[in-house]
């Protein structure tokens, strides 16, 4: 496309968004309602527990990153997935339904800082230099959260994807494959399931993709893991003070956190496991009781409404939702199902075939470890 034509078309969708916004809620929602009712199953509306609720009151199926790519992969049904989500997690829909689905993500700019921390020219730099190190016995895993890119690099080097809440039994399987393994592209959540899985911190090495450089200090032979250094925006936000100060003021009060927080923080705190695992131990837990909790806050808001007889807050007082996760609200959505009623090519999510096909031997993978 040339710049004259992607500068017009950019204006013209933010002025048809301007339309949208100027749009009272109850209209928008009627809309919504009214295309839902009109397409039946022919439409499938995934939404992450992130989503804000405006959003996801309407979402088929809500769930944490590996029951939305389950559930996709089962449902053959639909001609349009809209996916309620962030840009990773859509190409991972599309790989994994058939070429007549059309996956549509309803803002294009709901990305994922951390998915976009590595490069496919990063990763294949840095895998060179493992080559040269270790030979072949480095197993690549990638947490969901990375590019179809990445997840195909995974797949063709004979690993698989990973999410928060599969990690242990994943991270253990390639630990049974290969002497060591590389994980992308969340230091956090890699750290916390190895060390969980019995691997020291000293056998945990750093890939400074920024650098070049791989962070060690000692001999290259003992690393059993090698930790890509990214992290997620958002749970990089929970600190060791929040986690004292709550510890200090009031000590009844459990403490809850996602494994992409980083390791002082899993540490320290009582439990800590993927979106789904705290969404079941709230509810589960008993009435009265106290929770602090270290992950995203459309979450946190939702399950302080949902347990109103349980005291909830946020682990960080200050925390904000995931803006990327934000930038799907209720205007987009019903923008994006205008164009799929009137069959209107739209952010439609679209991976290249031969992406796909080693991306989809990692994920595979995955699905059947989980
Ligand atoms: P889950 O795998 O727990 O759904 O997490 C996805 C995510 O983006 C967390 O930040
Ligand atoms: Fe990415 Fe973090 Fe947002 Fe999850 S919460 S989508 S990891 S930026």
């Amino acid at each position: 496309m040339d710049m004259l034509t992607y500068l017009k078309e950019k204006e013209h969708k933010a002025e048809l968004m301007q339309t949208y916004y100027a749009l009272p809620k109850e209209e928008l929602e009627n809309e919504v309602f009214r295309i839902k009712k009109q397409l039946g199953e022919r439409l499938f509306i995934p939404g992450h527990h992130y989503q804000k609720d405006e959003v996801i009151q309407f979402a088929d199926i809500s769930g944490d990153s590996l029951q939305l790519a389950q559930l996709s992969a089962q449902n053959t049904a639909a001609s349009f997935i809209v996916f309620c989500g962030v840009h990773f997690m859509a190409e991972t829909a599309d790989m994994l339904t058939t070429k007549q689905q059309k996956v549509i993500l309803p803002d294009m700019r709901a990305g994922c800082s951390m998915a976009d921390m590595a490069t496919l020219d990063q990763t294949n730099t840095c895998w060179l230099t493992l080559k040269d190190l270790f030979g072949d016995t480095v197993m690549p895993l990638t947490y969901v959260n990375s590019t179809a890119a990445i997840k195909g690099f995974v797949g063709k080097h004979g690993g698989a994807t990973v999410t928060s809440s599969n990690a242990k039994k994943v991270v253990s399987w390639a630990l049974q494959q290969k002497q060591r393994l590389l994980f992308l592209p969340d230091q956090h959540l890699g750290r916390n399931t190895a060390y969980d899985l019995g691997v020291s911190l000293s056998e945990m090495a750093v890939w400074n993709q920024q650098k070049n450089q791989l962070e060690y200090q000692g001999d290259y032979q003992n690393i059993k893991v090698i930790l890509w250094k990214g992290f997620c925006s958002v749970h990089e936000n929970f600190t060791v003070d929040n986690v004292e100060n709550i510890r200090a003021e009031e000590p009844d009060r459990f403490i809850i956190v996602h494994p992409e927080c980083r390791f002082e923080v899993a540490q320290r705190a009582d439990y800590v496991g993927s979106t789904k695992y705290i969404i079941d131990m709230i509810t589960e837990a008993k009435p009265g009781t106290s929770w602090a909790i270290g992950t995203e806050m459309n979450l946190v808001k939702r399950l302080q409404k949902q347990h109103p007889d349980k005291n909830i807050i946020s682990l960080n007082p200050y925390m904000c939702p995931c803006l990327t996760m934000n930038r799907i609200d209720l205007p987009h959505l019903l923008a994006s199902l205008h164009a799929v009623s009137e069959n209107r090519s739209y952010h439609q999510i679209s991976v290249d075939p031969e992406t796909t096909m080693w991306a989809k031997q990692a994920l595979n993978k995955m699905l059947i470890l989980s």
